[in-house]
């Protein structure tokens, strides 16, 4: 399975010749980064896309995702996220941030109604190369008993959200639902990362300036993956797969902090996104 995209290609160039009219598309966090550079190629393209801000839909406020009413749509696009957020900080049920923002609100979003989502829709699930770095912690999923650390944090939750694709993929054969890496692109996704940091990953020069490493993409390309997910005829079928940075289905690798290709096993066991799924089920039922 190889598509004709590479890491440069654009999400106006996925879209090139697809006409989406009469296709209504949701993007969370779809008001800024790479969330905007998808919402304006798939309007582009004829769809109606639909971006609610944090402030009508707040994925990390369950009660507020429960509420939230929109339905008939053919593509969910998770793409909202936060990284490194700096201090352990627990969401209203007792849920760790990232965990609660990245997976179980797009968790909840998705399952949440009946009405959501039209026959065919697809799901698309944006994770990141993080994934590779650590699994979901099952007997402490929110640092109660080892200590906080950021990246963990922000890995696991991408490692879910992974978890979440396959896990739709395994239960609903009457949608789609695939995860992706798009790669890096500066984004708000970085204002937790201090200038030191920025600098030590090549990210930043010394007067502070954004510099862009080999291999840093622009906005456009970071969308593109999930635009070929959400609206490209070629994926027509494909579910509960994982495409890297080079917008291509990627390898299982073992997880851990050299792979920098590949979806981590951890990140596709299905007996864990079943686990997850579990997890996520009684955290929405009983809050
Ligand atoms: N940029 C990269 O290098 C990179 C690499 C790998 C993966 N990703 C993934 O790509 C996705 C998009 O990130 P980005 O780089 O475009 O970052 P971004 O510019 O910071 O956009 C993230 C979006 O998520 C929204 N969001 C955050 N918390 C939310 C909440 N509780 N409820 C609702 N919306 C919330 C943000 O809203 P506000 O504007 O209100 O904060 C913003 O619209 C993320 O899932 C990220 O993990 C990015």
């Amino acid at each position: 399975m190889t598509f004709p995209f590479t890491a440069r290609s654009t999400a106006a160039d996925v879209l090139a010749g697809v006409d989406l009219t009469g296709r209504r598309i949701l993007i969370t966090g779809g008001t800024s980064g790479l969330g905007r550079a998808a919402a304006e190629a798939l309007r582009d393209a004829g769809a109606e896309v639909v971006t609610p801000s944090r402030a009508e839909l707040d994925l990390a406020d369950l009660a507020q995702v429960k509420a939230y009413g929109e339905k008939d749509l053919d593509v969910i696009i998770a793409n909202a996220g936060v990284m490194a957020v700096p201090e352990r900080r627990l969401t209203p049920i007792g849920w760790e941030l990232q965990l609660a923002t990245n997976f179980l609100g797009h968790f909840a979003l998705i399952t949440g109604r009946r009405d959501r989502l039209r026959a065919g829709a697809r799901i698309v699930v944006v994770s990141s190369g993080a994934q590779l770095r650590a699994g979901v912690d099952f007997d402490d999923p929110h640092f109660e008993r080892r200590p906080y650390d950021p990246w963990t944090a922000y890995s696991q939750s991408k490692a879910a959200e992974v978890l979440l694709a396959v896990a739709i993929a395994r239960r609903r054969p009457e949608v789609t639902a695939n995860a992706v890496n798009p790669g890096r692109v500066h984004t708000n996704l970085q204002r937790h990362i201090d200038a030191a940091t920025m600098r030590a990953l090549g990210a930043m020069d010394d007067n502070g300036d954004l510099i862009h490493p080999e291999g840093y993409k622009t906005p456009e390309q970071g969308a593109a993956g999930e635009v070929m997910l959400a609206a490209s005829p070629l994926l027509t079928g494909v579910t509960g797969r994982y495409f890297d940075e080079d917008n291509q289905a990627a390898e299982v690798v073992a997880g851990g902090p050299e792979p920098m290709t590949g979806v981590a096993e951890w990140s596709v066991d299905p007996a864990a996104a079943d686990r997850l799924w579990e997890l996520a089920e009684r955290a929405v039922r009983t809050s």
